[in-house]
């Protein structure tokens, strides 16, 4: 049976776009099942929209964490799911939120965890001066990219590598990853 995925975003959703790529290719059993967007004006939206997929934005503006979350928990009650996985969705989740959803969550980091967690991972690798970085897919759990490590793809850093050059070159990586961590687990290579 087609894996359900709930999916999460914030921005332009170029992760979720790759794993839809891999679905079309019929190199994923699965379908995104409804994506959640906290951001109206997300590029995700029309992407998405255009495609037949539903997508309902939850903005989070004027309320508190715990307002935003019942309310897509709200929002979601109807939809069944095996999976949740966030791709680019800028929102921490509160250990009550995390347990509500009840199936597991996948995130995506363009860095190589532990090191570099957080915002601007690239930036922040490029800072230290590392020699190698790359992405990372893991479970979410209630500490922030802190979750089991279920894959990682490693780039060079180059020595004139600006923030936008090394993220370009990491998210090329994200977009094989996502869809590879999947596919094991949809294949039971990965049992979470
Ligand atoms: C990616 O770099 C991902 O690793 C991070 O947020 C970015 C989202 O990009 N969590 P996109 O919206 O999938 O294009």
């Amino acid at each position: 049976m087609s894996y359900r995925l709930l999916a999460f975003a914030s921005g332009r959703g170029s992760n979720l776009q790759a794993i839809q790529l891999s679905i079309e290719r019929g190199d994923l059993d699965a379908h995104i099942a409804l994506i959640i967007c906290n951001d109206e004006k997300a590029g995700v939206i029309p992407i998405f929209r255009d495609k037949g997929i539903e997508v309902r934005v939850v903005p989070h503006v004027g309320k508190t964490r715990q307002e935003h979350e019942n309310k897509v928990l709200e929002t979601i009650k109807d939809v069944q799911f095996d999976l949740v996985i966030l791709g680019g969705y800028m929102r921490i989740l509160s250990p009550e939120f995390i347990q509500s959803l009840s199936k597991p969550i996948l995130n995506i980091h363009p860095s190589l965890l532990p090191a570099f967690p957080g915002l601007h991972a690239q930036k922040q690798a490029l800072d230290y001066g590392v020699k190698y970085s790359g992405c990372t897919v893991h479970l979410v759990n209630e500490i922030v990219d802190g979750g089991k490590i279920l894959g990682q793809k490693v780039v060079p850093v180059l020595e004139n590598d600006s923030e936008g050059s090394l993220s370009a070159r990491i998210l090329e990586q994200e977009h094989i990853l996502f869809s590879e961590v999947l596919n094991e687990i949809i294949t039971n290579k990965i049992l979470l």
